[in-house]
Parts: C-alpha cells; structure tokens; sequence
C-alpha cells in the first residue's frame, strides 16, 4: 500500500515541488490551506506523514499538528532560515523532525520515508518517542535483529528494557521461535541454575523428573536474561561457558547439550560497574557486552512526555471506557516538570489512575497526586498554594486511590516476573475514612500456598504522604518481623528472591547511613 502524505500548503511554491517529488515517488499526497478545516483534513485523509511547508508559528500548522499529536504519525517541518534554533523549535512543537530551507525535494522524500518507516516500527514495537536517543535506539534494534550476537540492554527501571529485548526478537529471523524471559534475581543459585540449564531425574532432593531449562525450551529463540548482573557467581562461570560455545550441561547431567539461542541480557545498573565491585566477572560482562542498547531515563527526554502522556491517555480511556478529552496544558507541564525516578512505566502507572479517577474528562492540574505536583513545582517555584479544605482531602483520597493503583500494578508486575513463584501479598484494604487513612496488607484466608503476609495490630504499611518506596520498606520490614528476622522465609512471603531482599536491605542501611540516623533496628535479621 503506498504511504500517504498530507501536505499544507502555507509555502505554496515549496508545497508544489514537494508534492511533485512525493508523487514522483509513487505516494499518494493530499494539500490542505488555510481555507480548509485542517483538522477535518488530517481525519479524512489519515496520513502516515504531514509535512508543514511553512507558517510554523500559524493557525494551520497549529491544527493540523495538534490534530496527529499522539505521535502516530511523522511530522516533519520545512523551517525559514531566519528561524535561529531549528533543533528547539523541532522539539518544542513535537515534531519528527524538520528541515531548513531551501529544500532539496528528492531529499524531503527520502527523510519523509524514513520517518513513516520508523514510526510503523514504533508501533509494531510499542517503543514511543522522538527524542534523538529513542530514535537512536531503534536504528540499533533495526540493525541488531537480524544477527545472533548477544545484546546487553542497560537503563534505569522503567525505562523499556524488556520492550527492547521483545522489539530485537520480533524483528529478528527467530521471531517464530519462542521468547523466553528469565529473572536472574529472582531465584536462588540453585533454583536458577535448574531453570536456565535443567536437571536430570533424581540430580537433588526434589528432582523427581528431567526437567528441560529455559535455554533447552528457547531453541530457535531469543531467551532474555533480565537482571543479569543479580547472578551468582557460579551461575555466572556457566553462562559464560553457553556464550562461548553453545553449550551446556544440565544440573546432574553428563551429556553436553547444544542449543541455537540468542542470548539478550538486561540490567538496570551499569554492568561495568559491577564488574568494578567484583559482583560480575569481567569475562562475563565482554561476553555479554557485544552489541549494546542505552535506554536513557525519561528525565533526561521531557520532550517526549507529552506524546506519551497523550499515547496512554487513550490508551487507558479505551480500556477502561471513559471517554476523554485529554489533559489541560497547565497538567501537561507538571507532569513534563516531574523528576519521574520509575521512568515510563511510573508515568504510564500514573496515567492510568488518573484516567480511572478523574472526575471530569480532562486531566487537570488537580487530578495529578500531589507528591508529582509539588516535585516538579519545587525545581522551578518554590511556592506552594494553600488549598480549600474539602479540595485537599478530595486530594489526599485521590493521592491514596493512585498510590494503590500503583501498589497494585507493582504487584502485577512482580507476578509477572515469578510466574512460577505464588504471590502472596494480595489483599489490600481501603478504609472509608481519607482523613486518617491506614492501609494494610491484610493474609488472605484459605493459606494453601504457605505462609502470607500479616498485618499486626496498629502497623501501618501505607499512609498518604508515603512513597512507593517507604511502603516497599515498611512491607519488607513487617515481613521481616513476621518471620522474626528470618530473609529466607521473609522474602518467600514476600514472593520476591532472597537475593533482592538482600539488595534492598543493603539499599536501606546505605539510606540510614547517609542519613545519619544509624541503622534501623526493625531492619536488623
Ligand atoms: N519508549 C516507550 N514507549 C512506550 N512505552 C514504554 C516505553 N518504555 C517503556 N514503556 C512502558 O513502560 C513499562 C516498563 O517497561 P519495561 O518493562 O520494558 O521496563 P524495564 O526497563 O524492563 O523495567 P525494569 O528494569 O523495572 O524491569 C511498560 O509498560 C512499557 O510498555
Ligand atoms: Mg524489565
């Protein structure tokens, strides 16, 4: 099918010798001027590309651009050269990209496909943004997916790691073949090496049948090693043989074991400097370290937030049906002011529950929970406005209502990732009162899969003002009381592996520590 471009025509004489070169090309091309209901065009015609040929600053460009802003298409703009920051204009409008006149034609086709070509595979791929380093990273995607090496993928939490490591895979030649994720610190050593490898029939107590590991069952495939730098050491020296020649042994097995896999690793703290820790071999982080992908962190590409933001707007509002217009300029900023520390998927979590809670059909300044507003109000304004009193416990109860949408796709999340692990954290209890509002955890009946988490008396595992994180922590440390300092059993209620639990102790001493406030005795084993 020929793509289809949507031409203004605010620089006629550059309209026309695009147009020309466009169907030159063999697209198909429509022209909208001022006189025309812009927005109506765009809807019509449902182009893959719009070009704005000039008057950038007017009505028609405004239209015409607001109307395709979710980022499905490519826009691109032919800028007068009197315009001095070409690259700020490009960003601040949202667009794909823009060119300075005079323009050569044949180059404007050649960049208009390229830009419809990158936006479909942002769609097939789910990976939204048009920031330079989002497009960056996809050319790597483009040209990593057809070749075996193994890919290491680095960036924060929430930055799209596993979108990536799925994007290499369904773009690849194995894109029939199975994609097989493994959590590496979710497990224990001995747990992990049976799952990645296998085990013969009576190799430990347990192992009452052969069970094929996830390298045997990712044959043909890509298998995705997540959190790779949480790997034990001993793992670590049998991975490296894998990489190396293919092959393996299972755990009690004596016959080698040949597999066809690619290997995409992922973690969110800079491997290299694990490997200064001693944590991860260096034999190990070149072996992984072939082809690399850098997913920075959404606060180092605001430009991107409001295309997202509107992305999932729809998203959401479609899913859970609630029609919605949109959101207000005024909330737009905050949410392009905040620090977002959980990356895309805190903003996405967020969007989410604001489309669930909104009461009108418009995301306002108000409808943002009150810990984003202010920490994106602070960098710029320290002020901050007193609200009207009935607003604000409305407020606090919307802040509760979000904080445990959050909570609960957390907790989605992590049973995702241990689908082989029952979750045990599950009820969540909401009090009527928002004033004084506690939340607990509550053990669910029936207890047939162990030991769950209990609420004790007068314990409070979340109240408004905390974060995701002091929640984590005051789960974890009621977990820890429960089990009388036990990690073990701790983290099995908890549903998450021994060696996370220890990570995030080891983050809180580090918190106490810098905060000069010594160690926390709830947080003793
Ligand atoms: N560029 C993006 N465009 C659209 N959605 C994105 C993008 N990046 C991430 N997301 C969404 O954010 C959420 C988190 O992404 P993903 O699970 O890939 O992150 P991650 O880096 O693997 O995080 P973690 O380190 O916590 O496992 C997902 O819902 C994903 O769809
Ligand atoms: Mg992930």
């Amino acid at each position: 099918m020929a793509h289809k471009v949507l031409l203004t025509m605010d620089d006629l004489e550059a309209a026309v010798r695009v147009n020309a070169a466009f169907e030159g090309a063999l697209f198909e091309t429509a022209m909208v001027s001022a006189q025309d209901d812009a927005r109506a065009a765009v809807l019509r015609e449902d182009p893959d590309l719009v070009v704005v040929t000039g008057g950038l600053h007017e009505a028609t460009a405004a239209r015409v651009l607001g109307t395709v802003r979710d980022g499905r298409v490519a826009t691109l703009a032919l800028l007068e050269p009197t315009e001095t920051e070409p690259a700020a204009v490009a960003q601040r409008m949202g667009l794909t990209a823009a060119l300075v006149k005079p323009v050569d034609p044949a180059e404007v086709v050649a960049l208009g496909r390229r830009l419809i070509e990158r936006k479909r595979l942002q769609e097939r791929t789910g990976i939204l943004g048009d920031h330079p380093s989002i497009q960056e990273v996809l050319i790597k995607i483009e040209q990593m997916a057809p070749v075996t090496s193994t890919v290491l993928v680095q960036g924060e939490s929430g930055t799209g790691k596993e979108l990536v490591a799925r994007a290499l895979h369904d773009l690849s030649p194995r894109r029939a073949g199975p994609f097989i994720a493994v959590n590496c610190a979710a497990l224990p050593e001995t747990l992990l090496e049976s799952e990645l490898f296998g085990h013969e029939k009576g190799s430990f107590t347990d192992a009452a049948e052969r069970r094929l590991g996830r390298f045997e069952i990712a044959d043909g495939g890509t298998i995705f090693l997540d959190e790779v730098g949480e790997m034990p050491p001993a793992t670590q020296v049998k991975l490296l043989r894998v990489l190396e020649d293919r092959e393996f042994y299972r755990v009690g097995g004596t016959a080698p074991i040949k597999v066809d896999v690619r290997v995409v690793a992922a973690t969110n703290r800079p491997l290299k400097d694990e490997v200064l820790t001693g944590e991860v071999r260096s034999d190990l982080y070149y072996r992984l370290n072939v082809l690399s992908i850098f997913l920075p962190p959404l606060r180092d590409r605001r430009s991107d937030i409001p295309l997202l933001v509107r992305r999932f707007v729809h998203e959401f509002s479609r899913l859970h049906d609630r029609p919605f217009r949109g959101i207000t300029p005024a909330a737009l900023q905050m949410l392009v002011d905040a620090p977002w520390p959980g990356n895309v998927r805190q903003l996405r979590n967020l969007v989410e529950s604001m489309v669930v809670l909104a009461p009108t059909s418009e995301i306002r300044p108000e409808d943002i929970p009150r810990e984003i507003r202010e920490q994106g109000r602070e960098r710029l304004l320290p002020v901050k406005v007193p609200g009207v009193a009935r607003e604000v416990a409305g407020q606090e109860l919307t802040y509760i209502v979000q904080s445990l949408l959050d909570l609960r796709l957390q907790v989605e999340d992590l049973r995702r990732r241990l689908d082989e692990h029952p979750q045990r954290v599950e009820v969540i209890e909401v009090p009527r009162q928002a004033s004084d509002a506690e939340v607990v955890l509550a053990g669910a009946g029936g207890g047939d899969e162990g030991e769950r988490l209990r609420a004790m008396p007068g314990q409070v595992l979340y109240q408004p003002g905390m974060t995701m994180a002091d929640v984590e922590r005051a789960v974890i440390e009621a977990a820890l009381k429960q089990t009388r300092g036990n990690r073990r059993k701790a983290a099995d209620i908890l549903g998450i592996g021994e060696r996370t639990l220890y990570r995030k102790l080891k983050e809180y001493e580090q918190v106490s520590v810098d905060s000069g406030t010594g160690g926390d005795a709830q947080l003793e084993p």
